[in-house]
């Protein structure tokens, strides 16, 4: 019998990506989406790639919809075998211009919704004594950037959440693995690229800075080599290995800057690319 994996977010890009992909791959996969008006656009392009999906509406912050979903894949399929942490959002500016309830909401998305999801499939993955986990981050999680302090505060608390579980669920035969992609095009760069409300605004402090730092991200985004099919193959990986790793590191981009910081000495480090950034962004590191 054919494996259910649960993603989350999965109505466009890399959700989307690795839904099809797992589909491919024999993968009974539910391709939630927050909306239900989403779902034409998911069931279009499964049709185009002939096969099959399952498309659930799922909001992670709302309680009732997960309830709801594991329900349906655990009385349609008896067992949810996977899930794919991959809902999430963005939330661009300096920390000043960002206010409490647009940080809030990342955390209740990013953080909080993920943890309610996991409480919702553990029960049965515990009883089955199988089941993978697995927590889309990013390098972001890893290494912060300036101008987007919510969202990496909120991926740092993922990727300590995810790892702490690891230990409590190992012993059970469930399996947790984190991935940690680099910038990779997608409507997260568009339509959903996050702007902070009072990140423009004329009488900002940070204004200049923060336009400089969405120029370079421009850049980085234009000329990543790392594709959503990437991800996708990952999640497949760390569905399939007999033993998953923990990490995954997405892109020689976030491999080499993460690498770096594994070389050099601490403040080495940071005085070498924080001071770069620091110095592209706005003109000096102190
Ligand atoms: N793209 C990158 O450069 C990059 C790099 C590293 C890590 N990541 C991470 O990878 C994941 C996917 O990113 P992406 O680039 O594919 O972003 P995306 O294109 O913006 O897609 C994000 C998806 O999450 C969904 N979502 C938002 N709020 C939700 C909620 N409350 N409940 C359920 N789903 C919700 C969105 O649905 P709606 O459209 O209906 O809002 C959308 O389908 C995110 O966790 C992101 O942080 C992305």
């Amino acid at each position: 019998m054919s494996k259910s994996v649960l993603i989350t977010g999965a109505g466009m890009g890399l959700g989307l990506e690795t839904a099809l992909y797992l589909a491919q791959r024999g993968f009974t996969v539910y391709a939630s989406v927050p909306e239900a008006a989403h779902r034409d656009l998911v069931m279009t392009r499964a049709a185009e790639q002939g096969v099959t999906l399952h498309v659930p509406r799922l909001d992670v912050t709302d309680e009732a919809s997960i309830r709801e979903t594991v329900g349906t894949i655990l009385a349609e399929t008896g067992h949810v075998y996977g899930v794919v942490h991959n809902a999430g959002i963005s939330l661009r500016g300096y920390f000043e211009d960002c206010e409490e309830e647009e940080i809030r909401r990342v955390m209740e998305v990013n953080f909080f919704g993920t943890l309610a999801v996991t409480r919702a499939v553990l029960p049965s993955m515990r009883q089955a004594g199988q089941g993978r986990l697995i927590f889309i981050s990013s390098i972001g999680g890893r290494i912060a950037s300036m101008a987007r302090t919510a969202y990496c505060a909120s991926k740092f608390a993922i990727e300590g959440f995810a790892e702490s579980l690891m230990q409590e669920v190992a012993p059970l035969g469930l399996h947790v693995s984190i991935i940690e992609p680099a910038i990779i095009r997608t409507e997260r760069w568009t339509v959903h690229r996050g702007i902070a409300r009072r990140a423009l605004d004329p009488d900002s402090p940070y204004r200049e800075w923060f336009q400089r730092q969405e120029e370079l991200a421009d850049v980085l985004v234009r000329t990543s080599p790392t594709k959503p099919m990437h991800v996708a193959r990952v999640v497949y990986r760390a569905l399939t290995a007999r033993r998953p790793r923990l990490r995954y590191m997405v892109g020689w981009r976030a491999k080499s800057v993460l690498l770096l910081r594994r070389l050099l000495p601490g403040e080495l480090f940071e005085r070498f690319y924080f001071g770069e950034a620091m110095r592209r962004v706005a003109g000096s590191s102190s």
